[in-house]
């Protein structure tokens, strides 16, 4: 069997890589916004939304030592028990071979088992299949498409919320696959 996924704690030394894959067009095309990013202001966001934030959580996504994507657990609500998830595979060649699902296994025993969230949310454009299936398959409902929730590129593009609660976790307990390891910071 091959060696695990890890999710390792995002370190300032990943910065630089983080910023490459945010900006391709292979992974920028999937997100809300196509930023400009300098390598200042990774260091900036670094410290203010990664080390500066317990509402967050942000892990590089390793394949036998090699950084292939990036996860995160945002505005991680305490009184609500709630939290939004997010995945990318920054490497296009990474996907379509099953680590997409482990890393979002993986995210939902976080979010679920270590957290105690109740409720965890993912979003999408309604046109990313890859991202929808994915997020179904694991377990998630469709919750709603928010209409021309996001202006980019010169249209309007609906969004998928999909959500999944503690209980629908727990009953696939049995029909879960391999998932990424977890390592803390
Ligand atoms: C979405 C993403 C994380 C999926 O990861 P992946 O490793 O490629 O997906 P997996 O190989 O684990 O596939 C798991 C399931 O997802 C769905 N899926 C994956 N790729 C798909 C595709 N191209 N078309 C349709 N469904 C797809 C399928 O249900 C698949 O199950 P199956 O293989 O039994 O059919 C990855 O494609 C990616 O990084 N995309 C760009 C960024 C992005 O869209 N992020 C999420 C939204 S912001």
């Amino acid at each position: 069997m091959s060696a695990p996924l890890r999710l390792v704690p995002l370190r300032e030394d990943h910065l630089e890589r983080v910023r490459v894959w945010r900006t391709s067009e292979e992974v920028t095309r999937f997100m809300y916004t196509d930023p400009v990013l300098t390598p200042e202001g990774q260091a900036a966001w670094y410290r203010a939304r990664v080390l500066g934030e317990p509402t967050s959580r942000w892990w590089i996504v390793e394949a036998e030592g090699r950084p292939v994507g990036l996860a995160n657990l945002v505005d991680v609500d305490a009184v609500h028990r709630r939290c939004h998830w997010g995945l990318y595979l920054g490497e296009p060649s990474a996907r379509g071979q099953g680590w997409g699902a482990q890393v979002l296994r993986a995210l939902f025993a976080y979010g679920f088992g270590t957290l105690g969230l109740e409720r965890m949310v993912g979003e999408a454009f309604a046109w990313n299949e890859a991202a929808v299936e994915l997020y179904v398959k694991e377990g998630g409902r469709v919750e709603g498409r928010l209409r021309h929730h996001v202006y980019k590129r010169g249209a309007w593009h609906d969004v998928v919320v999909v959500g999944i609660l503690r209980e629908e976790w727990e009953a696939r307990r049995g029909a879960r696959g391999a998932e990424a390891v977890v390592e803390e910071r």
